[in-house]
């Protein structure tokens, strides 16, 4: 018996340093106004950790989660609706509801992380503007992990999402 396997945990990953300051920020492509950067895409159990910051009087898209989510608030202050969330608050998500994050007069920067499990690679359904919803699985936080701006603005993300 693999008692690492049993709980779910990798076996050989061991303990791992991601230094965060030194990965870059880069544009998020598909909200204005915010930047973010990918720390850990973890494919096997299909977690991802990552900071998100957001510029004053950004909404974000629509959206629900096929995953756990969590959002740890670094700094600044954002909202749901009447909800709101300052530095030190925690919003943690397990639901495929509707929801909008939305900054007002201050930006925001998160630390955030979904968590779907090993076989579940759909984390967040999100909508556009003409309504239709489209999925971010892992493979699509995977393929802006260690990327630069310029890499960034030559992938295919239509492709990432489909
Ligand atoms: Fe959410």
């Amino acid at each position: 018996m693999n008692a690492q396997l049993d709980a779910g945990l990798l076996p050989g990953v061991g303990v791992n340093r991601i230094a965060s300051d030194e990965v870059p920020w880069l544009a998020y492509p598909l909200i204005e106004n915010s930047l973010f950067k990918i720390l850990k895409v973890d494919e096997i159990t299909n977690t991802v950790i990552l900071k998100f910051r957001m510029g004053p009087h950004v909404t974000t898209p629509k959206h629900g989660h096929h995953c756990v989510a969590t959002a740890y608030t670094i700094s600044g202050e954002w909202f749901y609706e009447d909800l709101e969330f300052r530095a030190g608050d925690i919003a943690y998500e397990c639901t495929t509801d509707i929801h909008q994050p939305l900054t007002r007069e201050k930006p925001a920067e998160l630390l955030t992380t979904f968590i779907g499990g090993r076989g579940n690679d759909c984390l967040l359904e999100e909508y556009g503007e003409d309504g239709k919803p489209y999925m971010l699985r892992t493979r699509f936080f995977k393929a802006l992990e260690g990327i630069t701006q310029e890499q960034l603005t030559r992938l295919d993300l239509a492709a990432l999402l489909a």
